[in-house]
């Protein structure tokens, strides 16, 4: 199993460092447990990923509904899937927001100001507004480099399981991993 172990890290490595040409894991799907009880999905974008760790990060507004979710229920579910290729990946894992100022600091310095701009939104992500040019009003404060930290929160996800789904023509193979005491364990399913 130690090769489709490195093969999944490796795609969400590769999604992770897409640069400039996209990788099919750089958008993933993350599902959490709403706080009506109903399952939750929306898109992420892959930030960061440690195969030793079999741990990734994702970027998060503080004030989204996610974070509020997570910190009831910190169980994830994260998705991804190369359509040409035919292959799916399918996570399972424990979601913490990292409270180091340092760390937090150090991505958002190396962030690109565009992607910094959401933090900066005054309204919380979800308030009602009466156009979408509503939420455009220039926030208070852009000329200052660190406007919006506050809301900047990391996500790190310790993966527990991996299920992973290869229908390519030549594929048809499905295999199941979990993690304990930090090595990998499974095998192949019927997929
Ligand atoms: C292409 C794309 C990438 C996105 N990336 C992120 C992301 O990295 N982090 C994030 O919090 N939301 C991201 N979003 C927005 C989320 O999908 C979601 O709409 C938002 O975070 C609010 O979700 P929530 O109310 O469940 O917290 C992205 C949306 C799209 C369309």
């Amino acid at each position: 199993m130690r090769e489709v172990v490195d093969r999944v890290w490796a795609m969400l490595s590769a999604g992770a460092n897409a640069g400039a040409t996209r990788s099919p894991f750089t958008m993933l799907q993350a599902a959490t447990v709403g706080l009506d009880g109903g399952p939750k999905v929306r898109t992420i974008v892959l930030r960061g990923v440690s195969p030793e760790a079999g741990a990734l990060t994702f970027h998060t507004d503080v004030r989204s509904e996610k974070v509020m979710e997570l910190r009831k229920d910190p169980r994830i579910s994260l998705l991804g899937c190369d359509l040409d290729a035919g292959i799916q990946i399918r996570l399972e894992g424990i979601a913490r927001m990292v409270d180091s100022l340092d760390e937090r600091m150090a991505l958002w310095k190396t962030s690109r100001p565009h992607s910094l701009i959401v933090y900066r939104a005054q309204l919380v992500p979800g308030t009602p507004i009466a156009s979408p040019e509503e939420a455009h009003r220039a926030p208070g404060g852009m000329s200052d480099s660190m406007a919006g930290f506050e809301n900047f929160c990391l996500v790190t996800v310790d993966v527990q399981t991996i299920d992973y789904l290869d229908l390519s023509p030549n594929g048809h193979a499905r295999a199941k991993l979990s993690r304990q005491d930090g090595a990998w364990h499974g095998g192949w399913v019927a997929p």
